[in-house]
């Protein structure tokens, strides 16, 4: 199974629509150095298209959802890699375009804003960066026009202002949310993870195991929850919590304490220089 690779928006449209046929197509956007959680998106968009149907993988290090201070010149850019890996688990294209041929005017002016719920969380500490994310996620969909585009729990803030944004602004498309893949572990796999040294990564298990913690007692409710995992965060060693938070999903708020339902419990935090991030999905009661 072979992969056309393309870098222009008419080269892809030309291998992505080669013809009006009707077969479903379906993308994953990524920033490369792509891993087994990227592959899990594939292999889902894969199945949701069939045989027949069309995948498409987005390479692309978008600089609009970069702070001043990130690592988006350090960034890892593996393409070759990423073609292989997006052609093993199904993709039929890879996007992999330059600055320039997404931001073909320079920085540009007009551009979304993700609104409160993007200013919580990840967006407290990020200012800007879900505004960055909606303005390319929205460009990419505009350019591959897909009936499906997976995006990864992982990344639960990002997938809530990506659902909200194509609810709001009626997007014709159906965001699918894919599970977090781990290693054995619990360490949920990341591009990140590669800036980590052994004894950092060893450090970084205290998130998942904090979150499992939670997990151990979400039927004890909330605060329960999150006593359990501040335990684990509290006495770990090298590393520098941002936050950790039950989140009531839809809305992306901090949940109350007789809050019941489905939760999303989240933590971010610094491991070195690394940040990380991390949630479950629980049934709280
Ligand atoms: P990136 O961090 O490369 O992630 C691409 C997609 O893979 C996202 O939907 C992310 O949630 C998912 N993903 C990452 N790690 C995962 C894991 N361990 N298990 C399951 N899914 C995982 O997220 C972005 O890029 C960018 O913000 C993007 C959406 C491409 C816009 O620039």
């Amino acid at each position: 199974h072979r992969a056309v690779v393309t870098h222009t928006v008419d080269d892809f449209e030309a291998a992505f629509w080669p013809d009006e046929s009707p077969v479903d197509n379906a993308v994953v956007m990524t920033m490369g150095a792509l891993h087994e959680g990227h592959a899990a998106l594939i292999r889902a968009a894969r199945k949701q298209v069939g045989r027949e149907g069309r995948v498409a993988v987005t390479v692309f290090v978008n600089p609009l959802q970069f702070g001043p201070s990130e690592d988006l010149e350090r960034y890892p850019r593996t393409l070759d890699d990423d073609v292989k890996l997006a052609e093993e688990n199904g993709a039929d294209v890879v996007f992999a375009p330059s600055v320039d041929e997404v931001y073909p005017n320079g920085e540009p002016q007009v551009r979304l804003a993700a609104g409160p719920m993007g200013d919580r969380f990840e967006g407290a500490t990020r200012p800007g960066h879900f505004d960055g994310v909606l303005t390319v996620v929205a460009k990419l969909l505009h350019i591959t026009d897909p009936d499906f585009a997976f995006f990864g729990e992982k990344d639960a803030q990002q997938l809530a202002v990506i659902q909200r944004m194509v609810a709001d602004l009626d997007f014709d498309v159906e965001v699918v949310g894919v599970p977090t893949v781990r290693e054995e572990d619990g360490l949920a796999l990341s591009s990140r993870n590669r800036y980590l040294s052994e004894e950092e990564r060893s450090h970084a298990l205290a998130l998942s195991r904090a979150l499992f913690a939670g997990r151990d007692v979400a039927a004890q409710g909330p605060k329960a929850v999150r006593e359990a995992a501040s335990a684990v965060l509290d006495g770990a060693e090298g590393v520098t919590l941002d936050y950790l938070a039950l989140i009531d999903p839809h809305a992306f708020t901090e949940a109350a304490d007789d809050f019941q339902g489905e939760a999303v419990l989240a933590v971010a935090a610094k491991v070195g220089s690394t940040r990380l991030i991390d949630n479950v999905r629980i049934i709280v009661r």
